[in-house]
C-alpha cells in the first residue's frame, strides 16, 4: 500500500521543484532551510551550497535584509511589488512576499520560520515584449502582402501598356520614354518583392548551428575590406536544431553585416579594436514569446560599435527603417521574418560600445 503521507510529501516536493516562483524557507535564526530550483536560478546559488547558511549570504540588499528581520520580529507578513534587488553584479525586478509561519523546530519547540517568495518580473516583461514584437511583425507582413498585391497588379498593366505603345510608335526616338516606363515599373516590382522577403516555405532539417556559423565565417572572408576582427565562442554541447539552414545563414549574415557596417562607420574617434563576437549558448526552460521550451539555442552577435539609440531600437525590425544613407532598411525585417517562420526570434539590446543581437532557436527535444 502507498503511504498517503509520503505521497502527499512527494507531491508538494514536485510542485515546489516546478514552480516558476522562487521560494526560500528560513529558520528562526534566518538560516536557509530549503530553496527551490527557481530560487537557485534567480539567486544564482546551488541548494546544497546555501542550505543552513545565513540568508545574508544570499542577499546583498541591506534594505531587504532589514525588512526580513522586521518580519521575523513583528510576526507580520511583508509584501512589496516591483522591487529592484541586487543579485551578485546585476539587478532584477521582483514581486516579494515574506510570510511568517510557525512550525516545530529541530528541538521540538515551536519556532517561527519565514517563507520568502520572489517572482521574477523581468521575465514576464521580456515575454510580453517579445509577444508584441512577434504580433507587430505579423501585422506588418500582412499589410505588406496586401499592399504588394495592390501595387503589382496595376504595375503589370502599366508595363504591358507601355510595351504595346512602343510597338505602335511612328517615331522610334520616342521609345526612350516607353523604356523609362518599363524600367521604372520593373524597379518598383523588385522593390516590392524585396520588401516582402523570401516567400519560400522553410525547408526544416536537423542542423548543427556551428556548421552555419562556420559557413558564415567563410562567406565573410569574401567581404574583407575592413579592419574588423571576428571571434567565435562556441558551446559545443548544443544539440542540433530543426531549422532551415539557408534561412539561418541569411539571418546571421544580415546581422553580422550590419555590425561590420556600424563598426566601419564608427567615428567616435576612439582608437580601439573593432570586434564582432559570435557566441553560442544553451538555455534551459526558456520562453520564446509565450511558448516555453525545455531547451533553446541562443546565438549572440555582439559588436563594440556605437550602439543603437533607444527610439531606433524599437523600430529596427520594421521594413524600410534605416539609419544609414545608403541603407534599404530591409536586412533586419527579413532576418526577423526568416527566424519567425522557423519558430525562432531575434532580440536586440544595445548601449554605446556594446550591441547584442540574440537569435533564439527552439531545440526540439523529442
Ligand atoms: N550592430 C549595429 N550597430 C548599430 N546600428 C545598427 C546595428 N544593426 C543595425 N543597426 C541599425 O539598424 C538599421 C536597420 O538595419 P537593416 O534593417 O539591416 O537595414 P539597413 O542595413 O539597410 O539600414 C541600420 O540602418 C542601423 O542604423
Ligand atoms: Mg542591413
Amino acid at each position: 500500500m502507498n503511504d498517503p503521507k509520503k505521497h502527499s510529501y512527494e507531491l508538494s516536493e514536485n510542485i515546489l521543484d516546478n514552480l516558476n516562483t522562487a521560494v526560500v524557507l528560513l529558520d528562526g535564526q534566518l538560516n536557509v532551510l530549503c530553496i527551490n530550483p527557481s530560487a537557485e536560478m534567480l539567486l544564482g546559488v546551488s541548494s546544497h551550497k546555501i542550505t543552513s547558511k545565513p540568508v545574508r549570504k544570499l542577499l546583498a540588499d541591506d534594505d531587504l535584509f532589514a525588512a526580513i528581520s522586521d518580519t521575523l520580529a513583528s510576526n507580520h507578513p511583508f509584501t512589496q511589488r516591483e522591487r529592484t534587488i541586487r543579485i551578485n553584479d546585476h539587478k532584477v525586478t521582483v514581486d516579494i512576499s515574506v510570510q511568517p509561519i510557525s512550525a516545530s523546530g529541530a528541538s521540538g519547540k515551536n519556532e517561527t520560520r519565514l517563507l520568502l517568495e520572489l517572482s521574477h518580473l523581468d521575465r514576464h516583461l521580456r515575454i510580453s515584449r517579445e509577444e508584441n514584437l512577434l504580433a507587430q511583425h505579423e501585422t506588418i507582413r500582412a499589410l505588406l502582402r496586401s499592399m504588394a498585391h495592390e501595387v503589382k497588379n496595376p504595375l503589370g498593366g502599366i508595363r504591358g501598356a507601355a510595351q504595346l505603345l512602343e510597338r505602335e510608335l511612328e517615331n522610334p526616338d520616342l521609345a526612350e520614354y516607353t523604356q523609362v516606363i518599363i524600367g521604372e515599373a520593373d524597379r518598383l516590382k523588385k522593390l516590392v518583392d524585396r520588401m516582402l522577403g523570401p516567400n519560400v516555405r522553410p525547408n526544416k532539417i536537423l542542423v548543427n548551428i556551428h556548421s552555419v556559423t562556420e559557413r558564415v565565417r567563410s562567406l565573410l572572408k569574401a567581404d574583407k575590406s575592413r579592419d574588423v576582427k571576428i571571434f567565435f565562442d562556441y558551446d559545443p554541447s548544443i544539440p542540433d536544431v530543426i531549422f532551415d539552414p539557408e534561412h539561418l545563414i541569411q539571418a546571421v549574415l544580415n546581422i553580422v553585416r550590419n555590425a561590420a557596417q556600424a563598426l566601419d562607420e564608427d567615428d567616435s574617434g576612439e582608437q580601439k579594436e573593432k570586434i564582432i563576437t559570435i557566441k553560442t549558448r544553451i538555455l534551459r526552460h526558456f520562453n520564446i514569446g509565450y511558448k516555453r521550451h525545455k531547451l533553446v539555442a541562443k546565438m549572440d552577435i555582439i559588436d563594440n560599435g556605437p550602439g543603437i539609440s533607444e527610439d531606433m531600437q524599437e523600430r529596427i525590425f520594421m521594413p524600410l527603417i534605416t539609419g544609414r544613407a545608403e541603407g534599404t532598411g530591409l536586412g533586419l525585417s527579413i532576418a526577423q521574418s526568416l527566424m519567425s517562420q522557423n519558430g525562432g526570434l531575434i532580440e536586440c539590446h544595445s548601449k554605446p560600445g556594446k550591441t547584442v543581437f540574440s537569435l533564439l532557436l527552439p531545440v526540439n527535444d523529442e
